[in-house]
């Protein structure tokens, strides 16, 4: 399936622009209701410092309430996405999918060969959504999660070099 096939049209009018401190409110009260083990706050406000971080808001255009986020680093050649979460009533129309294909269009635009990222073996939500991306499995990191014990699954989308019509 190329990715012309993917529905990634989020049905929300929103907008993407670069998270700020004044986001991290709102996106630690959607972090705590999506993670068993949610980063803190001083962990954003660490990624929001650091060079070769980027970190990302959805928010409602208008008025600006964010409605999802992703943050991933950007390190020799390979970005390595690290949290994404959508808030729970605002899930399944589109706003992870519009994240991701962000993510992937700022990657090839810096030159990445590479994405990478772990997620739960169980969480086949996230999972049916990097297939969507045809990212593919790596391999297993044994009981990757601390709070569970839970095994992560390594996943991986190779970027083309060179756009095409059915590249990605
Ligand atoms: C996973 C998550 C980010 C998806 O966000 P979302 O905005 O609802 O995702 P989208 O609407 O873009 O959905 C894209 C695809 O994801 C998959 N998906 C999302 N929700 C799903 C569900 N409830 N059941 C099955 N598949 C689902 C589907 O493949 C979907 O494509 P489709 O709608 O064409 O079937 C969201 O559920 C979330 O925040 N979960 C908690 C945090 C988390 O698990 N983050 C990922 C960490 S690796």
């Amino acid at each position: 399936m190329s990715l012309n096939e993917v529905a990634i049209e989020s049905r929300e009018p929103i907008e993407i622009r670069g998270m700020t401190e004044r986001d991290l409110d709102e996106v630690m009260q959607i972090e705590r209701m999506s993670f068993p083990t949610p980063w803190s706050r001083r962990l954003f406000e660490r990624e929001l410092l650091m060079p070769y971080a980027q970190a990302f808001v959805a928010v409602e255009f208008p008025p600006g309430k964010v409605l999802g986020y992703l943050c991933f680093w950007l390190v020799a050649r390979e970005t390595h996405i690290l949290n994404l979460a959508v808030h729970p009533e605002r899930r399944r129309r589109g706003i992870a999918s519009r994240l991701l294909r962000f993510a992937v269009d700022y990657s090839r635009e810096k030159g990445t060969e590479e994405i990478i990222l772990e997620v739960r073996r169980s969480n086949y939500k996230a999972i049916s959504l990097y297939q969507n991306f045809q990212f593919q499995p790596q391999g297993i990191r044994p009981r990757y999660y601390s709070d569970s014990g839970e095994d992560a699954v390594i996943m991986g989308l190779r970027l083309a070099k060179q756009t095409s019509a059915t590249s990605l």
